[in-house]
């Protein structure tokens, strides 16, 4: 597993939040990439308690612009896990949405050295918080190179469901024209008052988990304070990593079955 791409559409907080309760509670070591074009969340929220420098993802795209990407990666990380250093990092993200235009060109080859990470020693999963799809620039080439793009959605209502709809079809509409096709789409839900099923159903995605709503927890990742590990959320996450690396694996299989298929 890879690059793992979470996005929401309009109406459906709880992007950062789910991102980093993946980063803070998966077996495997993960890298948190804060790539929402609109900034960054976690400097200001759940690390607003430490002095974070200005390093993260601006400064790597400038590094990338000069080739020296993987020499200038490691110091644009912040460890969040005193107890296993290096197991749980963090790419701060922008400060200024303005800047996101200077990232344009850069979103491709970014994602291409996230997917690199999994092939290094020791490897790492790359969780890109790609903010709301209704930012005018989404980073629509990290999106076309996830191995899995995950909607988050509020399931509270039919009125935070609705806008997946659109959401879904202009994922759809991109993977299909720009990558390998939408067999790498599919959803988590935040809140369980809409039946998982009947989000499927109604969005023709595969739904691959539900996380509670847990305010106390949710709060902590928002602005900070301490977490033991045992909240609903947290708990949540954990299980979810297990269904998310079945999906990433069933949908490379299936990529390598059409390559095989088409060359007869
Ligand atoms: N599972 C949850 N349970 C309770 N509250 C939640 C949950 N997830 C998120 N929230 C709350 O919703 C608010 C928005 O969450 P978050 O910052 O994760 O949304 P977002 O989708 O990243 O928003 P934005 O697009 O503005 O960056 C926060 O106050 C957060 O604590
Ligand atoms: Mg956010």
């Amino acid at each position: 597993m890879a690059l793992i791409a979470m996005v929401s559409a309009k109406g459906s907080p709880g992007t950062t939040t789910a991102a980093l309760a993946c980063t803070l509670s998966w077996f495997q070591r993960t890298v948190l990439a804060e790539c929402d074009p609109a900034g960054g969340d976690v400097r200001a929220g759940y690390l607003s308690g430490l002095q974070v420098p200005t390093i993260g993802l601006l400064p790597l795209a400038v590094a990338e612009l000069r080739g020296q990407t993987g020499a200038e990666f490691p110091q644009q990380l912040v460890d969040l896990d005193s107890q296993q250093p290096g197991h749980r990092l963090l790419l701060p993200g922008l400060t200024d949405p303005v800047q996101a235009t200077s990232l344009a060109g850069s979103w491709g080859r970014l994602a291409d050295f996230f997917s690199s990470l999994e092939s290094i020693e020791p490897a790492y999963d790359v969780i890109a918080d790609c903010g709301r799809l209704t930012t005018s620039t989404p980073p629509w080439p990290l999106l076309h190179r996830a191995d899995l793009v995950l909607l988050v959605i509020r399931a509270t209502s039919l009125r935070t469901i609705s806008p997946a709809v659109p959401a879904v079809a202009r994922l759809r509409q991109e993977l299909t024209t720009h990558a390998r096709g939408a067999g790498s789409l599919a959803a988590v839900l935040v809140g369980s008052e809409y039946p998982a099923r009947e989000v499927e159903k109604r969005l023709q995605v595969p739904v691959l988990g539900e996380l509670p709503i847990d305010v106390r927890a949710a709060g902590v990742l928002s602005d900070g304070g301490r977490l033991s590990g045992k909240e609903a959320l947290l708990r949540a996450a954990v299980s979810l990593e297990a269904d998310v690396r079945r999906h990433v694996a069933t949908y490379r299989t299936s990529l390598m079955t059409s390559v095989e298929a088409r060359r007869g």
